[in-house]
């Protein structure tokens, strides 16, 4: 039986975290890699402003240094020391969504550096809602750049296991705050032209945008053509599993399964919107799972899915399509660059 009370088991967790979030400051004030939980996914910590740790950082993400990162912020009074023009629709992105899954490209200022920003004049800043990310940007005090901590072009981790298996010993400390409750990444909304332009679909959504300006935003589907921002969210194949990967729809879901069972030997994995596993299909070489029904627990799951699928050795990965709604473009965004070959 455990006899402290629950307020002292709150509160020796609660020093746990300090220790870890001091030896986690440290690490990065010595130009070390921290990898922290955010609500979308976790990221790889550096010193926005220490060239080595950002070389660093490039390295062990196998990111070609013309693409650039994320700053994370504390707070919204440190937003005028890394953006030098901030229009007021991006003061009420920020105030209505901060901390929150959100990115805002802004004008840089001075301070920083060419390679965050991979030489634009613009730099990517948001404020995460993790309690615990939160808490290690208010300890360390500037900014900390972290891309997803994956491998570049790789499926983004939502559990501290996913990054440990990822980038294991190149990352000096991973902080473990669960399991992160978005599970895809942060909707980026650049202010570099004339309207506000979606470069990249997240959870908060093109309408719930709209709403807080006033004023539409144009998404980057809409732009195809005349967008020439560098972004590797915005690559053809990006967030993608080893394993072959198709979309397909949702009436056509089971013939190709059969199909691909009876073509060949190995097994299959199919990640559909219902349970109900058709008899006709070989369930010794068939992995069926249901995503969950609702766009926000889909996106929460997708990502452990697709990693527990692609570890499976599977010869193709299944997936019924999404419906066409707005909620579910985020998720319908990242399946589709995983199914992408080029
Ligand atoms: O939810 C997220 O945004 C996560 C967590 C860790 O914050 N981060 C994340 O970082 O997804 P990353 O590096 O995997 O993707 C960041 C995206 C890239 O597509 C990058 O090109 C774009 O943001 N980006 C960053 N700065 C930019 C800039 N100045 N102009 C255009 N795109 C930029
Ligand atoms: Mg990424």
């Amino acid at each position: 039986m455990p006899t402290s009370s629950p307020k002292s088991a709150i509160e020796a967790q609660a020093e746990a975290s300090a220790d870890l979030i001091a030896q986690a400051v440290s690490i990065l004030k010595a130009g070390g890699l921290v990898a922290m939980p955010t609500e979308t996914v976790y990221g790889l910590g550096a010193d926005a402003q220490n060239m080595e740790a950002l070389r660093k950082l490039y390295t062990v993400k196998g990111r070609p240094c013309s693409h650039p990162v994320i700053v994370h912020l504390a707070s919204l009074e440190q937003l005028p020391e890394w953006a030098s023009e901030i229009p007021e629709s991006a003061w009420k992105l920020a105030r209505a969504f901060w901390p929150g899954p959100l990115t805002l490209i802004l004008p840089r200022t001075s301070r920083v550096p060419n390679m965050v920003t991979g030489g634009q004049d613009t730099v990517g800043l948001r404020i995460p809602g993790h309690p615990l990310a939160l808490e290690l940007l208010n300890a360390f005090g500037g900014g900390i750049a972290a891309p997803s901590a994956n491998h570049f072009g790789r499926i983004s981790p939502t559990t501290a296991a996913h990054v440990e298996a990822d980038l294991g010993n190149d990352v000096d400390l991973v902080l473990d705050g669960g399991a992160c409750p978005v599970g895809v990444e942060s909707t980026i909304v650049s202010f570099n032209g004339e309207r506000p332009l979606i470069l990249r679909p997240g959870m908060i959504t093109q309408a719930q945008i709209a709403e807080v300006l006033g004023q539409d935003a144009e998404t980057r589907a809409e732009q195809m053509e005349k967008a020439v921002i560098r972004a590797p969210g915005t690559l053809a194949s990006h967030y993608a599993p080893v394993t072959p990967l198709m979309l397909v729809p949702p009436a056509e879901l089971v013939v190709a399964a059969e199909k691909l069972l009876a073509e060949q030997e190995g097994a299959i994995g199919v990640l559909a919107r219902t349970a109900a596993l058709p008899a006709s299909l070989d369930k010794q070489r068939l992995t069926w799972v249901e995503g969950e029904h609702s766009p926000e627990g889909y996106a929460r799951g997708l990502y452990a899915v697709l990693r527990e699928l692609d570890g499976r050795n599977l010869k193709h990965i299944l997936v019924e399509e999404l419906p066409d709604t707005e909620v579910w473009w985020a998720v319908w965004d990242r399946l589709k660059r995983a199914a992408c070959r080029e």
